[in-house]
Parts: structure tokens; sequence; C-alpha cells
């Protein structure tokens, strides 16, 4: 079978099952199954696949027709500057939390050798892109998720930083350390009620998503926290939900943080603020 027969009618079963990106997820599960880019799979449409291949290719695109994210039947997803390892222990990482790197780096200059703590390390490709970035900097990461902190230690190797991050399996209440210049966070912050109505919920860890009854129990637990772990004038950066500014910000406010900057997606939504401890 050919290339392009192939593409079309593992297409039409995507389509069938409502999954609008099926030309581009086709593209990207072909090239997966014939371990070639995607450029290549476009330029080699004529080309017959073996028998093994295309059943290869279907058995993943039956995996994508239930709604699995592709991320998880690549076990990659691209972050900022870099590719990451990800499975379904592990929220897969987001374009728009590439926001909270790009504030990060902001207060960083490229000589300033800074201590980082990430809270919820997930997938560790917040941390990891900092640090690619800004060669003189520590990252300390905690996450109570064991499978996650295994993940990101993967990750970490595989882009050869294990030497500068230091992973705890740890809940943020339970985290006890040294002061640290900044506190970057993108914590569970989805409504426990709420989560049943996302895509990939039969797919991504809960723990993860569940920002408890209010959607703000562990952002909540991380502004407390980060009082007590950052230095004075330290820095917390954290990501949030689209309708969470004004609860987030008047707590912050309440437990004497500064509010330097809030930071909108490009679909206008809120999603990163920037604070400081100033006592
Ligand atoms: C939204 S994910 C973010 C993962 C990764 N940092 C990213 O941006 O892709 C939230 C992470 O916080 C972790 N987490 C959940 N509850 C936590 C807690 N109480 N303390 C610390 N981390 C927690 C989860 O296991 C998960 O890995």
């Amino acid at each position: 079978m050919k290339i392009i027969n192939s593409l079309k009618d593992g297409g039409e079963i995507l389509k069938k099952n409502n999954i609008s990106s099926y030309k581009i997820d086709c593209e990207i599960l072909m090239s997966q199954t014939l371990n070639i880019s995607r450029e290549e799979v476009l330029l080699n449409l004529e080309r017959n696949i073996k028998k093994e291949e295309k059943e290869e290719f279907f058995n993943l695109i039956y995996r994508r027709r239930k709604n699995e994210p592709i991320a998880y039947i690549i076990n990659n997803k691209d972050f900022w500057r870099d590719k990451f390892i990800a499975d379904k222990n592990v929220l897969i990482p987001r374009p728009d939390s590439e926001h909270l790197v790009e504030q990060t780096l902001r207060l960083i200059k490229k000589d300033q050798g800074k201590r980082i703590l990430d809270v919820g390390v997930g997938s560790g490709c917040l941390s990891i892109s900092i640090l690619k970035e800004r060669p003189f900097c520590k990252f300390d990461a905690i996450d109570p998720s064991k499978k996650a902190i295994k993940l990101a230690k993967t990750n970490a190797k595989l882009h050869q930083l294990s030497n500068r991050i230091k992973f705890y399996k740890r809940d943020v209440d339970n985290f006890y350390n040294d002061k640290y210049d900044l506190i970057i966070s993108n914590p569970p912050y989805i409504i426990k009620h709420k989560i049943k109505y996302l895509d990939s919920i039969n797919y991504e860890p809960k723990i993860a998503l569940d920002g408890g009854l209010d959607g703000l129990e562990i952002i909540k637990k991380v502004i407390s926290k980060s009082k007590y772990l950052l230095k004075t004038n330290g820095k917390l950066i954290l990501e949030i939900g689209h309708d969470q500014k004004y609860k987030v910000t008047k707590f912050l406010k309440e437990k004497k943080f500064f509010i330097n900057n809030i930071i909108k997606d490009y679909g206008n939504n809120t999603r990163c603020v920037v604070s400081t401890k100033i006592n």
C-alpha cells in the first residue's frame, strides 16, 4: 500500500471520530511508524509501505481514534527549544507554559547563577528549558508523583543536566529547604468538577490537573509556602487559569507579595503572574 493511501484511510477513520486535527495527526503517526520526518513522509507519498508498517500505522490510528493525545502515542512533545519525553504519568507540556519560561528568563541575566525551585516539576520541561538558557543557575524540583519524578530525571539526563537539578518526591506542604532566589510553578488549577469535561481526561494524570473544589487549593499552598522558601525580594512566577487572576492576586497581596506583572497568552487569557516577596 502507498503512503498516500494509508494517510487517506487513516484520515477517514479519525475524521469519523471527530478528530479535527486528523490530517497532521496522520502525518505525524506515519512519520513515527516509518521513523522518518514528517517532511520526508510528504515527499514520499507514492512510496509503498510494508505490511508490518501498515499494521503499525493503523494500530497508532486506532489509539488516536479514542482521543489518546498524540504526545502520549509518540512519547514526546516539543516545548520551548527542545523535545521532551512525555508519557501518561505527566501533563503534556503546553505551549501556553512557554510564557512562564519567557518571564523567568527575563528576570535572570545570562551570567547570573540563581537558585530556583520548580514546584510540580512534571516532565521537567520548565526547569530544563530554563537551565539550558541560563548555564549558571541550579534547580531543585519537587513533585508528589514518583512516576513524574522518574520521567523528569530521564529528561534531565537526556538533556545532560542531571548535575544541575536535584529532584525530591515531595508535596509542597512537606518541603523545607534553604532559601531560593526564584520559585516557579505551574500547579494543578482546574476546578475538580470540571476535570471530567477535558478532552484528554482519560489519559492525563488527575494529580496534574486537580486544583480542588475552587481550583485554587494547590496555588494557595504554593504561595503560602513560597513566603518561607523565598529570599526577601525573591520572585514567584506562577501559571494560573484564565479566570483566576483576581483571586490569585488578592491572595498574593494578603501574603505580602508585590505584583510585578500579569501576562496574557496569545488567546488573550491571563496565564502567568510574576510577583516579589517583599518581607
Ligand atoms: C499542571 S502539572 C505541571 C507539570 C510541569 N511543570 C509542566 O508545566 O508541564 C502540575 C504538577 O504538579 C504536581 N503536583 C500536584 N499536587 C502537588 C503538590 N501538592 N505539591 C507539589 N506538586 C504537586 C503534579 O504531580 C504535576 O506534575
